[in-house]
Parts: C-alpha cells; sequence; structure tokens
C-alpha cells in the first residue's frame, strides 16, 4: 500500500493548458485570494451578469466570532442578479445556444436524449411560467421529488428563475422523512415523476409523494399543486414490457402532469432580480440530534464559487464533457451537476441509473459512448466496482479521460489506486475533494495540473480557503499534526443560515470553537503540508456517502414496544465505507429473534430510506455505561470490529458488560 511519502505527479498531459499548471501558480492565486478577496472573486464576479452593479466597497464582510455578536456572512451584499439568466440567457447571447447543455442517458441503454442550452432556456421559461400560474412566488419552497431526468435540471433552474427556494430531496428517502422535509420548509408546490427504473427495480416516486402529503396534510399543511412528470411510459422497462402510466394515482385539483400543462406554456419568462444574499435554495442534511438541517444557500457568493470550483477541480475546457454520478438530490448534485457546468457553458451527461445495469460496466460504455473527459464519483461506487474483472473495465475506450474526481468520503489508497490505475491508465490526474452540503463546493482538494497527489489526501484549500487544524482545547495545531478540521473566514459559497433555525446554525458550527466555521471533521497535516481528512468527530456516520446521525436510528428503533434502548455505532465496511452496528436491549415482554430483527430492519428502510437499513442488530442485554448513565460508545465501537483492545475501561459502572457483548457478537457481524 502506498506510504504518505508516496506522490504522483500530474501527467505532462494534463499539465500542458492547464489553468493552473503548477503548484507555485496554485500558491500565488491562494494567497492573492485571501490577502485581496475583493480583487480576487471581483474578477470573476465580472464574467457574469448583475442588474444592479456590485459595489466593491461592500464586496465581502463577516462575523465568525460568537463571542462578539450574531453569526453572518456577506458577499456582493445589495448587488441583484438571476442565477438562471447566467446559467442559460447569458451563454445563449454568447453564442452557445446550439451547444449541448447534456446529453442524457437513461437507465436503459436503449433510452437517451439530449438539450441544447437555447431548449433548455425554453422550458425552463415554460415551466417557470407554470409555477407562477400555481401561485409560486419570490421566497416560497417548492418540494423536489425527482429521479435524475432533464425535468429535474428544469425544475430547479424554473425556481431560480421566479426566486422560488427549491428543496431537493433524494428520491430514495421514504415517505415520513420526506414529508417531514416539506412540512418544515412549508413547500407550496412539489414537483415529482410518476416513477423511474433504477436498474431492475421500479420506484413508485408518485406513491411515495401521496403517502408525505398526506402526513402533511394530517399535521396541517396542504400541499397546493403536485406536478408529476409522465416518465414510465416514455422508458423502456427492463422487461421491455411498457408501464400503463394510468396505474399512477392522481388527486383532482392538486396533481397535475407535466405533460399537460408545461408544452404550452410561453418560452419567455423574464428573470426575478435577486439580491445576492437571498436564498437559492435549501437542501436538508442531517443533524447529530437527529432532526434534519435546512441547510439554506444564497444568490450570487454560490453562483460565483460553484462556477470557480467547478473550471478549476475539474480543469474544464469549453470543448469538454463532463460527467456527474452524483444523485441531484444531494448537494454535489446541485454543484455539480446543474450550477458548476451551466455556468461555465458545459457540456455534461445526466445518467438516470446505476453502475450495475444491464451489466457491471455501464460506467464505462457511458464515458466511452460520450468521450467523457472529466469523470466524477463516490469511492463506495469505486469499491463496489474494484470487485469484479478488470476486463470489464480494459475493454472500453477510456482513453478521452483527463480528470477523475471522488467525493462524499474518505477515498482509501487501494480505491485510490484502482481509479488511478485501471481507469485512468496512470494518465489522469485524481481529485479527492473534500466538502459538505454547508459548503456549497470544494474547499478541500488537488488541482489536477498543479498538486503531486497522495492517494487519500484531500491535500489543499481551494481559492478563498482558509483551513486550521485545532486541538481539543481550542489551540492551533501548526505544521504536522492532527485535530479538528475548522475554518478561520468564509469563501463565498458558506451556507449562510439554517432555514428558519439561526440559532441552530451557531449553536452547530460556531460555538465550540468561538472564530472558526467548525466543520464536524478530523483532519491531519503531514510533514510536506498535505491535507488528510479522518472522518467525522461527532456522532455521525457515513454510508455509502450518506451522512446520518446515529441519534436519529436510535429514536427510530427504539419506538418500537419491544425495545427499552439503542445505541448504534459505525462499523467499516468494505464496499459501503461504513455501516451501522446496533445494539438494543429489549424491555422485559421483548424477544430477541430473527422477527425482531426484521422488523426493525424494516423501520429503519421505512423512516429513512433503504440506503440507511442497519448491517448488524446485537443483542445487548446491557450497555456499556459509565456511572452517571454515559453510553461509551468508544467501547461499542470496538466491540463492532471484534478488537479487544478497548482501553481504560475503569469509568464503567459494570465492566463484565464489555465481555458479555464480545462473546454474544452475531455471526453475521
Ligand atoms: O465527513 C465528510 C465526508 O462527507 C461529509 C459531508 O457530507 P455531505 O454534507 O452529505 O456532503 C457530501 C458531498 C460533498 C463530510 O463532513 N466527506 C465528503 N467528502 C469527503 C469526505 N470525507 C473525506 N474525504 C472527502 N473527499
Amino acid at each position: 500500500m502506498p506510504s504518505q511519502r508516496t506522490v504522483y505527479e500530474p501527467h505532462a498531459s494534463v499539465v500542458k493548458n492547464s489553468h493552473v499548471p503548477s503548484l507555485a501558480h496554485y500558491e500565488e492565486m491562494h494567497k492573492k485570494s485571501l490577502e485581496k478577496p475583493e480583487e480576487f472573486w471581483g474578477e470573476i464576479a465580472k464574467q457574469f451578469y448583475w442588474e444592479t452593479p456590485i459595489d466593491h466597497k461592500n464586496f465581502f464582510r463577516y462575523n465568525f466570532d460568537i463571542t462578539k455578536g450574531p453569526i453572518f456572512t456577506k458577499w456582493m451584499d445589495g448587488a441583484t442578479t438571476n442565477v438562471s439568466y447566467n446559467l442559460l440567457d447569458r451563454n445563449v447571447r454568447n453564442g452557445n445556444g446550439e451547444k449541448i447543455a447534456f446529453y442524457w442517458e437513461g437507465n436503459h441503454p436503449d433510452d437517451y436524449s439530449r438539450l441544447t442550452y437555447k431548449r433548455l432556456l425554453e422550458e425552463v421559461s415554460r415551466f417557470a411560467n407554470v409555477l407562477k400560474s400555481r401561485g409560486v412566488q419570490k421566497g416560497d419552497r417548492v418540494a423536489v421529488y425527482m429521479p435524475m431526468i432533464l425535468e429535474a435540471v428544469v425544475t430547479i433552474l424554473a425556481c431560480a428563475r421566479i426566486g422560488a427556494i427549491h428543496s431537493l430531496v433524494f428520491a430514495g428517502f421514504s415517505a415520513d422523512s420526506f414529508s417531514e422535509r416539506i412540512l418544515d420548509c412549508r413547500a407550496k408546490v412539489l414537483v415529482t415523476s410518476d416513477g423511474a427504473w433504477r436498474g431492475e427495480k421500479l420506484l413508485q416516486l408518485k406513491a411515495i409523494c401521496d403517502q408525505a402529503m398526506s402526513k402533511c396534510a394530517q399535521k396541517g399543511h396542504n400541499v397546493e399543486t403536485c406536478v408529476v412528470v409522465s416518465h414510465l411510459a416514455r422508458v423502456t422497462s427492463p422487461s421491455g414490457t411498457p408501464y400503463k402510466s394510468n396505474k399512477t394515482p392522481m388527486t383532482d385539483g392538486r396533481d397535475i402532469y407535466w405533460q399537460d400543462v408545461v408544452p404550452q406554456a410561453s418560452t419567455s419568462c423574464y428573470p426575478e432580480w435577486m439580491e445576492a444574499e437571498d436564498p437559492l435554495f435549501m437542501l436538508y442534511t442531517s443533524g447529530s440530534t437527529g432532526k434534519p438541517k435546512g441547510v439554506l444557500h444564497t444568490t450570487g457568493g454560490y453562483m460565483i464559487y460553484a462556477a470557480t470550483t467547478f473550471k478549476y477541480v475539474f480543469d474544464y475546457r469549453p470543448s469538454d464533457v463532463y460527467w456527474c454520478t452524483a444523485d441531484i438530490g444531494w448537494i454535489t448534485g446541485h454543484t455539480y451537476v446543474v450550477y458548476g457546468p451551466l455556468a461555465n457553458g458545459a457540456t455534461s451527461v445526466l445518467y438516470e441509473g446505476t453502475p450495475f445495469y444491464p451489466d457491471n460496466d455501464r460506467f464505462w460504455v457511458v464515458v466511452d459512448k460520450y468521450k467523457v473527459n472529466q469523470f466524477y464519483t463516490a469511492p463506495t461506487a469505486i469499491r463496489a466496482l474494484m470487485k469484479f474483472e478488470d476486463d470489464l473495465v480494459t475493454r472500453h475506450d477510456l482513453s478521452s479521460l483527463r480528470v477523475l474526481g471522488s467525493v462524499g468520503e474518505p477515498i482509501n489508497p487501494e480505491a485510490w489506486m484502482w481509479y488511478y490505475k485501471l481507469v485512468g491508465h496512470e494518465r489522469c490526474s485524481i481529485v479527492d475533494t473534500f466538502w459538505q452540503t454547508e459548503t456549497g463546493g470544494h474547499v478541500l482538494t488537488p488541482l489536477p495540473g498543479a498538486t503531486p497527489m497522495k492517494p487519500g489526501a484531500a491535500s489543499f484549500p481551494f481559492f478563498g480557503v482558509q483551513p486550521v487544524i485545532l486541538d481539543e482545547a481550542g489551540k492551533e495545531v501548526k505544521g504536522e499534526g492532527e485535530g479538528y478540521l475548522v475554518f478561520a473566514r468564509p469563501w463565498p459559497s458558506l451556507m449562510r443560515s439554517l432555514y428558519n433555525d439561526h440559532d441552530r446554525y451557531e449553536t452547530t458550527y460556531f460555538t465550540k470553537f468561538p472564530g472558526y466555521y467548525c466543520t464536524g471533521d478530523g483532519a491531519k497535516r503531514d510533514a510536506d503540508g498535505y491535507l488528510w481528512v479522518t472522518g467525522r468527530v461527532d456522532d455521525m456516520l457515513n454510508v455509502s456517502g450518506h451522512l446520518m446521525s446515529t441519534a436519529e436510528v436510535e429514536s427510530i428503533l427504539t419506538e418500537h414496544p419491544s425495545l427499552a434502548e439503542a445505541a448504534v455505532v459505525a462499523k467499516p465496511h468494505p464496499v459501503k465505507g461504513e455501516c451501522l452496528y446496533c445494539f438494543i436491549t429489549t424491555t422485559e415482554h421483548g424477544v430477541f429473534d430473527d422477527k425482531l430483527i426484521k422488523e426493525l430492519k424494516q423501520i429503519v428502510r421505512e423512516r429513512i430510506g433503504p440506503f440507511a437499513q442497519p448491517d448488524v442488530i446485537q443483542n445487548a442485554p446491557a450497555l456499556p455505561k459509565t456511572r452517571s448513565g454515559k453510553i461509551m460508545r468508544r467501547i461499542l465501537r470496538k466491540i463492532a470490529v471484534n478488537d479487544r483492545d478497548v482501553g481504560d475501561i475503569s469509568t464503567l459502572a459494570d465492566a463484565m458488560v464489555v465481555e458479555q457483548l464480545f462473546a454474544t457478537r452475531p455471526k453475521n457481524a
């Protein structure tokens, strides 16, 4: 396995023509971005259209120090613009109207289409007009529960065009999770499709939306309009039998088909001029208390940061074809499927399916088909694909690839090497991008032509980003060392608040270390100054790149009448990165058996989503607790991996519990 000293220089073919061709260039640009932020970002902002010009004297203000007053960040405050105008009209006016914005590749290889910038602008305007006709106004929330289809992009940009705040929820979340999110933001409209195929699985999305909307209605909130894209009837099903769209139940007065209203709407819609600090969208992320947090991003700063990271991190050039496999319902889909690429006038692939359908080489088939230059995916997908024969990769022509991206969780060196050698032919640069829903865009990342790569290192800060490592006491760790990863100042796309809960924003991110934005991750700096993200330092876990909180799963488990208590920890998993390992204590009358295990797994699937299903459930007649009753998760994590080196257990109320749990680990653990 490569050591921290193994360094892979960017290949000459990548360095040539690269936007940032050396580490010295990068350092110079990074220095300028910190010393003269107005000048650095001001130059970039000039490439966009501002209806009310930027006041350069009032370019950037913030307070990160909770002891000095409320936390805030403002970039280009007072200037007005419209993001959809900049992504669409501006590109059409620049002569790129006929350029392909998206190649759409369906779940089934027989299904594909394409959309130019001009057509995308027309579709967005049409749908924006439909939203307006249903009473949607600036500031209203629109909930979106969509598969990876072009209408999802159209919906996002139509909201941006009229100043409505889109709130996408990954269409793998359960009706419960979705309804909680609709209720929290009190969405007026919901946009979905009748369903979608993912591999051979049929997702009945409208049916899930119906359940979610009726749960909301029970709690006094009625979604006024539900727009449904009729998708299933136009695609090829795995069996070849056409799907009958009349199977989808529609509620009169509330539900309308996209196809019945959008085609006749006008293709022109004047954009709503938005203040730079007006909200653009919100996106929920798990919180360690269990209640999801509505991360709020604003207009101007998010737009310029999404555009700039896309350009430099993927070393994008106008003739490139770019593909990000992330689902549109996650932040990666927002910034690097929609906003970043379109802000650069790029051509992207939008893929509906999975890496495994119809065969385990689908990713490489698609790269070859569209001659993809930049490919961006998650370590969990790489680890899943590594298990198959090399031939599945090598039989395809992947010579178009130049940059390979990784996101969502730490990439283990073995997966990195496979990606680098087999997919990238030791020619491509790998960008291991560290960021969060909250950061809006990449914050730590190598740059393709500039950064000598170390497998598994997120490397260096992007422009405008100032990372600091702190010890437990809040003292800065300079040089080599490890600790909490925090940031000393905001970059343009840092989230501005949590929807309707600024207090929670301040407490979660700014209270532990006044003066810093606290990521919740740990990091170490090696002797060469490279940053390595070591994982969460709070009670969050990352299953296949999906972040969730142990508290959320525990509270769902303990609602089961047979359970007295539950404690959930993350256990390393060869493909998912981490999986859920649950310790449960039954009530006096509860019986621990296969039926209970099945029920508990099912509850978690239903309440959160299938991706959250626990891998291991262990019977724990008692949990290791301190004398004050606090569960010692450190010990549970050791039991989960069967590591008897548990350290100091002198504070435990009953040390015998530990031995008992080691002795009764389930066979599948
Ligand atoms: O723990 C870090 C991990 O994913 C978390 C953010 O999750 P989310 O908000 O869902 O956004 C994921 C996509 C940006 C982080 O706090 N994470 C993300 N990227 C990396 C990572 N951990 C290590 N290396 C990465 N490249």
